[in-house]
């Protein structure tokens, strides 16, 4: 069942985007190449989440035959594609970093991410990126009340196509709000006019994984870091989106 909010539950996951913001804007920010790790990424986040009085969705989330997610945040850097867990790795000049951020804030959910380039990129890797920030954007124009999900599933997928990349197939976006992870799963491909239709009061978290090699994906050793099998890099760009009748609402951004 797809969890349907009223525009006063819209507002609060809304409050929890702007936290969820904020953290991805301060992570961007305080790169500095060959100097910050993953882990000092974490600290922004965590600093900014505990300023305002939220709690981060993703430590302790155990998803059946899963150890507890042991960080606030997921930061993935080149070849890791998400759930990177933040540590000692540092960033380099031309790396890629992927920062992911789940927000409970007065008992609701918002999740959003965003791929950084640290410092200057190559051309193939600003190519990359570009096509994620698009893919996430053509998605969301598709989340729109009488809609299709298929619609925005098929619109990353035939974005992702357009530039010769892929996207990854075993993790999928997700309703969110109530809780992390609601009803429906939204996969990064799909058939246009299938799947549920869109209502006012959805909440979505659509969130493209596009990989510049092959879609095929495989988890490390800790459990928890998915990397593509290729090591060919990949970014995520995600968005926490609700369906309103003035069309779709990003909740994750700035004013
Ligand atoms: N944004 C990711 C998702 O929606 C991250 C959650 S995994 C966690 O699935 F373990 F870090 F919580
Ligand atoms: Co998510």
């Amino acid at each position: 069942m797809i969890v349907i909010k009223t525009p006063n539950e819209i507002e609060k996951i809304r409050q929890a985007g702007k936290v969820v913001h904020l953290c991805l804007k301060s992570m961007g920010e305080s790169i500095v190449p060959e100097q910050s790790t993953t882990n000092d990424l974490e600290s922004v986040a965590m600093d900014i989440i505990t300023t305002s009085s939220g709690e981060s969705a993703f430590l302790g989330y155990a998803p059946y035959g899963y150890s507890p997610y042991p960080a606030w945040t997921c930061v993935s850097v080149n070849e890791e594609v998400v759930h990177g867990i933040p540590g000692k790795r540092v960033l380099h000049e031309g790396d890629l970093v992927s920062c992911d951020v789940g927000v409970i804030l007065n008992g609701f959910y918002a999740d959003a991410a965003w791929t950084f380039p640290v410092g200057d990129v190559s051309e193939a890797d600003a190519r990359l990126l570009k096509c994620g920030q698009e893919a996430l954007m053509k998605a969301i124009e598709f989340a729109k009340a009488g809609g299709r999900l298929g619609d925005v599933c098929h619109a990353v997928e035939k974005h992702a196509m357009r530039y010769g990349y892929t996207v990854v197939r075993e993790l999928v976006g997700h309703g969110v709000g109530k809780s992390l992870h609601e009803e429906p799963p939204i996969p990064n491909y799909g058939k246009p006019g299938m799947g549920p239709t869109l209502r006012e009061g959805m909440t979505l978290a659509i969130e493209p994984m596009i990989n510049e090699g092959h879609s095929a994906v495989e988890a490390l050793e800790d459990g928890w870091t998915i990397v593509t099998r290729d090591r060919k890099r990949s970014v995520h760009f995600e968005h926490t989106i609700a369906v309103t009748r003035n069309g779709p609402r990003i909740l994750t951004e700035g004013e």
